[in-house]
This record gives structure tokens, C-alpha cells and sequence, in this order.
């Protein structure tokens, strides 16, 4: 279900932080100070791995290009990288890195 201001729940810092509908997580993240640490923020290093315990759907959908190195990480489906996608609904994050 779409949300107003979605919750955005950070598994490894056991921190849950309100957010505007499609706010970017790399900025969650640099302003909640979360324990997710980022690279390149261009989709090219994988640093930013993370898998989506819930709320997979919440996001905006990959680029091909973000499928296509998942792909090459052999990622699971659960996993995004952590500066290529906006929030639109409640989340729950744990951090996975490169
Ligand atoms: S920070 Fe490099 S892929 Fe996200």
C-alpha cells in the first residue's frame, strides 16, 4: 500500500525512520546515518548491496542496467543495490555489502 511519509526499517542498526514518498535511500541513509555504507552511488561497484526483508515492491523497480549487475553479483532475488531506488511504501533493509 502506497503511504505518504512510507517507514524505511534498518534490520542491523534496529532503526526505523519516517520518509517523503520517493525519497532515494542513499539519502535516508546519510541523513539517519544507517549502517550502509555507499561507493561509486552510481550502480557500479556494489557496495551498496542490501536485501529487502520486506517491502520489495515498495521500491521503484531496477534499471537494467542495476538487473543486469545483480546478475552478474549471482545476487539474490531479495537484493537491491542501495543507491539506485526510491521508497514508496514501508521497507524493511539489511545490509549485505559488496
Ligand atoms: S554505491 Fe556503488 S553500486 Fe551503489
Amino acid at each position: 500500500m502506497t503511504q505518504q511519509r512510507p517507514r524505511v526499517r534498518f534490520v542491523l542498526d534496529d532503526l526505523d525512520v519516517d520518509v517523503p514518498l520517493g525519497t532515494r535511500l542513499i539519502e535516508v541513509v546519510d541523513v539517519a546515518g544507517a549502517d550502509v555504507t555507499f561507493g561509486c552511488r552510481n550502480g557500479t561497484c556494489g557496495t551498496c548491496r542490501v536485501r529487502i526483508v520486506e517491502g520489495m515492491n515498495n521500491l521503484s523497480k531496477p534499471t537494467p542496467e542495476e538487473r543486469d549487475f545483480l546478475a552478474a553479483l549471482e545476487a539474490r532475488p531479495d537484493e537491491r543495490l542501495g543507491c539506485q531506488f526510491s521508497i514508496h511504501g514501508d521497507v524493511s533493509i539489511d545490509y549485505i555489502g559488496s
